[in-house]
């Protein structure tokens, strides 16, 4: 088990929060820090908004918000830390810096970790001191429900770091994938970009509306995929001979334009399409309202899923 128990979480946005939400609950002592300080409040209150689903999802009595401590300084937030685990905006520039100012004030064996969604840590880290102690941690949203996180190593990261972080994850009840090295857009975040660009060539060619490529993916490969992924889902598309099969008969489809890729151009038009066809979906209701629906529906999910899995992957 971990012995880790003072978090810093860097960035308190969409998924500095839902950090801060789960290490509260695994009885972590949490420092945080924004360079915004207007965020303190509404923070509180999405702590109260997810408390009751939190609760339940990992057994939970009582939420000691006395762990809790937002600091008015990044150097308040980090120099007690034993883990720090950054979260700001999705941007080369701006990490680096930030790095560099994280690697200045931390303790010389705390963990640096990155939330990015894709970029490459040896980029990100140049400028920090003792990068050997630094990696990428990407979760996934809502981190204080989703139990993925992908651990990807910068170049100069040492395996030591790697399987404390590991650990650390674990006593969060996350289950890290450790990547074996550093790759633009890791795993699931490309695998999530090439069914994002192919959506926006759909609609762009006006095919399909959000709602309908939404429907898509929900009723049918998006019911299986929490249970099993592509290739094990496929593997049983074969009937009897499993992949085999499958790839004897799907095999010649790989030669057909079944796909673009490549990214369509970000029009204003597109984009209107794209924001004018999800608030459609919404119908009026807010982003809490869908989030609770959302949690709700995760919460039953991954109970569910705990029942069906052990018997898949042990
Ligand atoms: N939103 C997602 O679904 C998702 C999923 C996984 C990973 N991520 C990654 O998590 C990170 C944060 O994304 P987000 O969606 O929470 O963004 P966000 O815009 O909601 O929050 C980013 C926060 O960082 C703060 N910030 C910016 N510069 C800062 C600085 N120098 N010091 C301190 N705080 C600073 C901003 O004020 C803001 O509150 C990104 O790297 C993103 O790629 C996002």
């Amino acid at each position: 088990m971990s012995k880790i128990r003072k978090v810093a979480i860097i960035g308190t946005g969409v998924i500095g929060t839902g950090w801060i939400i789960r290490c509260l609950a695994h009885n972590k002592i949490v420092f945080a820090y924004d360079k915004n300080q207007n965020l303190k409040s509404s923070l509180t209150k999405e702590i109260k908004r997810t408390w009751p689903n939190v609760k339940k999802l990992f057994n939970k009595k009582k939420l000691n918000l006395n762990n809790f401590k937002y600091s008015n300084t990044i150097y308040d937030a980090i120099k007690e830390a034993d883990f720090i685990q950054e979260s700001s905006t999705e941007n080369y520039l701006l990490k680096i810096n930030l790095m560099k100012i994280i690697g200045k004030y931390a303790k010389p064996n705390a963990i640096i970790s990155s939330s990015s969604s894709g970029l490459l840590p040896s980029r990100i880290y140049s400028k920090c001191k003792n990068p050997y102690r630094t990696m990428i941690g990407h979760p996934f949203n809502p981190v204080y429900m989703c139990p993925g996180i992908e651990i990807v190593p910068g170049k100069k990261t040492k395996k030591i770091y790697l399987n404390k972080a590991k650990k650390f994850y674990k006593s969060l009840s996350m289950n890290p994938i450790m990547v074996k090295k550093e790759l633009p857009g890791y795993l699931s975040d490309r695998l999530q970009e090439a069914l994002w660009r192919e959506a926006l060539h759909i609609i762009n060619e006006g095919y399909a509306t959000t709602e309908e490529l939404d429907r898509a993916i929900e009723d049918g490969p998006g019911i299986r995929y929490s249970l099993m992924g592509t290739f094990l889902t496929f593997h049983l598309a074969g009937g009897k001979s499993g992949m085999k099969h499958m790839l004897k008969q799907f095999g010649p489809a790989l030669n057909l334009p079944w796909t673009k890729l490549k990214a369509p151009k970000l029009t204003k038009k597109l984009s209107n399409r794209v924001i004018l066809g999800t608030k459609k979906q919404a119908k009026g209701k807010s982003i809490s309202m869908l989030s609770n629906i959302r949690d709700d529906y995760l919460l039953n999910l991954l109970k569910l899923r705990k029942k069906y899995e052990n018997k898949i992957r042990k």
